[in-house]
């Protein structure tokens, strides 16, 4: 770890859904544990040296004086990513979920029996989420135990802060690509978490998450002694895919006819709890809306996936979500959607939600709520809101540096531009040219004169 870091210049961060904060002049002081440990508004730079004396550091800080066209906000969380699919990205546009599944997800993850492929994949996959300023992610694995621990190693040695599971998935899947039995599917979950406690007994970077596919892949018996796993460790997340297209619930509830929807079958099993992030839920009955609020489940919006995987223009209720205090992030879905960019994810849930909005009448996003899905929200959503999700003293240093006057694809400055203005620019056309450092628990994964990414 680096000594005491400071920052000096304008931060944007969310302090609630509906409360974008813009604080020019100000000072962030990041201990050498990654912790923010001092937030000052109203520094002007020529009092930074005076401002920093008087705080009476342990030692001289790095200080970094961000110019006017540059800022500090909160890092980007994916709440729903699929490791093993980053280099499937851009395959299968236009095929219904099961038969995207069966012809080119499982073949695909399938490879990742192989230790060295999941190093090769999963390295590139954690570097190029780090360049787009994803500094937390929440990832599936492939079902494979030694591919699963990989990539634990991968996040935790690179720096990026991730709930990392192994995929459950015992029937419903083709022989080469299924867990043997209940019994193996839950032996290799255990050895997985304990791997992962084992490398930061804390959690204060990665952590195991419980990851059944989705109920079409999973029996009976492998469900309950997954939602028996939850109740016995209340630390562990869950994730899995709910709701997300009219043929996986069609088949999810002829597998089940004694449930009438997803959110009963999930809660018998114990697996809809205020620890679960769910993907997709896109096609919600008002039943199922309340019980997501009853128990303060988090819903992970993918919509890019939602809108080219599955089969459909499947456009999920969020403003709806928001306005009844559900808990809401943004996911990738990489593979399921084509982009790594949590900025792409941005316009495209302000594109579908004005879809919905002329369908339905209810309310479109703006892109200052998009901004807080992305990291505030995100970080709800992961149960990660006491560490990270913006600058709140003693919260975790996860941070962007964002550069609005690059050679990139950016809208070009103007002279009268306000900062709002140029904040706005950088989310509906910036790209990662713009996100010029990245910083998780205080220490630089991007950017740096040698950066690896
Ligand atoms: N449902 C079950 N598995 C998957 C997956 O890998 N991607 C998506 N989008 N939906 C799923
Ligand atoms: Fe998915």
């Amino acid at each position: 770890m680096v000594g005491v870091l400071a920052f000096h210049g304008t931060i944007i961060h969310c302090a609630a859904a509906t409360e974008t904060k813009i604080l020019k002049d100000t000072l962030l002081v990041v201990t050498p544990d990654g912790r923010l440990s001092h937030v000052k508004h109203g520094v002007p730079e020529s009092d930074v040296h005076n401002a920093l004396s008087q705080l009476q550091l342990p030692e001289p800080p790095n200080l970094r004086v961000l110019s006017q066209t540059e800022f500090l906000i909160p890092g980007f969380v994916d709440t729903h990513n699929h490791a093993p699919q980053w280099a499937q990205r851009g395959l299968g546009g236009g095929l219904h979920i099961l038969e995207w599944l069966e012809q080119i997800t499982f073949p695909n993850e399938a490879r990742f029996e192989d230790p060295e492929h999941a190093r090769k994949i999963y390295s590139s996959c954690v570097d190029g989420f780090i360049k787009q300023g994803v500094t937390t992610c929440s990832y599936y694995g492939s079902l494979h135990g030694e591919a699963t621990k990989i990539l634990a190693d991968i996040c935790l040695a690179k720096g990026q802060r991730a709930l990392i599971g192994k995929c459950n998935m015992n029937r419903n899947a083709p022989d080469y690509y299924r867990d043997k039995d209940a019994a193996e599917s839950i032996a290799v979950t255990k050895d997985v978490i304990d791997h992962v406690r084992a490398l930061n007994a804390s959690g204060a970077l990665i952590k195991p998450i419980l990851t059944p596919r989705f109920a079409i892949c999973c029996d009976d018996e492998l469900l309950e002694n997954l939602g028996s796993l939850a109740t016995q460790n209340p630390d562990l997340p869950i994730q899995t895919h709910f709701n997300e297209a009219q043929q996986e619930i069609d088949a999810t509830l002829s597998l089940f006819p004694s449930f009438k929807n997803e959110a009963d079958l999930y809660d018998h099993y114990g697996l809809l709890t205020n620890r679960s992030i769910l993907a997709h839920c896109t096609i919600m009955t008002d039943y199922e809306i309340d019980k997501l609020r009853h128990a303060d489940s988090g819903v992970a919006h993918c919509p890019i996936a939602n809108t080219t995987v599955g089969g459909g223009f499947m456009a999920a209720p969020i403003g709806k979500f928001l306005e009844k205090g559900i808990k809401v992030g943004l996911g990738t879905d990489s593979g399921g959607g084509f982009s790594s960019s949590i900025l792409d994810v941005i316009r495209q849930a302000i594109i579908v939600s004005n879809a919905r909005h002329l369908m339905t009448g209810e309310p479109a996003l703006s892109v200052w709520q998009c901004f807080y899905l992305a990291t505030l929200g995100g970080a709800r959503v992961c149960s990660l809101e006491d560490k990270i999700g913006n600058f709140q003293v003693g919260k975790d240093f996860d941070a962007l540096v964002i550069r609005t006057e690059t050679d990139g694809v950016m809208t070009m400055l103007q002279a009268q531009d306000n900062v709002e203005m140029i904040f706005e620019k950088f989310l509906i056309s910036g790209d990662d040219r713009n996100i010029a450092e990245v910083y998780v628990r205080g220490r630089q994964v991007k950017g740096m004169s040698s950066s690896p990414v």
